[in-house]
């Protein structure tokens, strides 16, 4: 940290008054439910973004990243309103945005979760400015507004329809534990994830691959959702059943059926892989690892053939569970597995990618970090 502060200095001439950190997340199991009010089981990974802040006097929001160091993007307070200028500055703008700062500012950000990968590494970065501008403007607000703000930062400014999940692990994540998050009213409860001491290992596999469908594809399976859920007069995916969606299943279209299917089915999975894990039954925590990513490949069909190499690769060399993680289209797959077993599955998913000339993979993997925080200096 001590060298983002004296590159912020360096910078801007004045000395940083915050510096602030969020982490990006993985999700065990609950995908493509957070918009449906459904509960979801992430956890915060170990690899943050940064952001160095101080007020400025001029009324204008300088934003500058230690990724492209020969740009400062450069805007009047007045002027950061959603349709402004801006490529990812927009997801630091929204969060000004939101949290209604009118004081100029100068914003340095350091992200080390790596982009692309669909590791949330955007809900990291608006994560860092959030509370590091709650800090710094004494805003008081707590970690489910600045859930909610950095969201709504996301939605509006950015112009992607997301869910909660992501800014909230973000924002309360636990050292040693996935966070059950509610989304329909942002409740929460630790469940300690400790895969080690069960000579286990999650795997995080970056595919590399980013599918032109990202955007309209998601924006689509939510609409599909909300237009059961209005057919149905009910709130969200969150107040259906399985026997009332199969029987009312001529007033929607054969599409809206599966991915109906796949939120109910998906919000009771993520119940049994809580009692799963609560119980260090790791052989049921696989198998639903497994189902959510069938539902998500043949019902809710985000997956693609890079994803599906993956979790195939995985489970062929003994995994426990392996599906596809966030949004989908790309991005990354997890794999639960015998921590003896990570070569032997690192080197079949190389070969399989190798085979079907897919670009070369990406490993990591991480335990379950703690949520964003911020320092006041000087
Ligand atoms: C993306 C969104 C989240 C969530 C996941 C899918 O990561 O940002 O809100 O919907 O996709 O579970």
């Amino acid at each position: 940290m001590a060298t983002l502060e004296s590159a912020f200095q360096e910078l801007f001439g004045h000395r940083a008054q915050v510096l602030a950190e969020a982490p990006g997340r993985v999700n065990l199991i609950g995908e493509h439910i957070d918009y449906s009010e459904g509960f979801v089981l992430p956890f915060a990974i170990a690899d943050r973004s940064y952001a160095a802040i101080a007020r400025n006097n001029d009324g204008l929001v300088r934003i500058a990243s230690q990724q492209r160091k020969n740009r400062i993007f450069t805007i009047d307070i007045k002027d950061v309103k959603p349709g402004s200028a801006g490529e990812w500055e927009k997801y630091v703008l929204g969060v000004i945005w939101t949290l209604e700062i009118s004081s100029g500012v100068d914003i340095l950000v350091d992200g080390h979760v790596p982009s692309g990968a669909g590791l949330s590494s955007s809900a990291a970065l608006e994560c860092s400015v959030a509370v590091g501008l709650n800090a710094l403007f004494s805003l008081d607000k707590s970690l489910e507004d600045l859930a909610r703000a950095t969201q709504k930062a996301e939605n509006d400014y950015v112009g992607m329809p997301c869910g909660i999940m992501d800014q909230s692990v973000s924002l309360m994540g636990r050292e040693g534990s996935a966070l059950l998050l509610d989304c329909r009213d942002l409740t929460t409860e630790s469940v300690p994830f400790d895969v080690a001491s069960q000579g286990l290992e999650l795997l995080i596999i970056d595919t590399q691959a980013h599918h032109a469908l990202v955007d309209g594809g998601y924006a689509e399976r939510r609409a599909s959702c909300e237009a059961v859920a209005a057919k149905f007069s009910i709130p969200s995916m969150r107040n259906l059943t399985m026997e009332v969606l199969d029987s009312r299943r001529s007033e929607i279209t054969e599409v809206e059926y599966i991915r109906a299917r796949h939120a109910v089915t998906e919000i009771a999975r993520v119940k049994d892989a809580v009692a799963a894990l609560k119980a260090s039954d790791f052989t049921t925590l696989g198998r639903l690892i497994n189902e959510s990513h069938i539902s998500l490949r043949d019902d809710y069909t985000v997956s693609c053939p890079e994803l599906d190499a993956a979790v195939d690769a995985s489970l062929a060399t003994g995994a426990l569970g392996s599906r596809m993680v966030g949004g989908g289209f790309g991005g990354s797959a997890i794999a639960l597995i015998k921590a003896d077993q990570i070569d032997a599955v690192k080197e079949a998913i190389k070969k399989s990618y190798s085979e079907k000339g897919f670009k070369a993979p990406r490993f990591f993997t991480s335990l379950p970090s703690a949520g964003a925080s911020a320092r006041l200096l000087h």
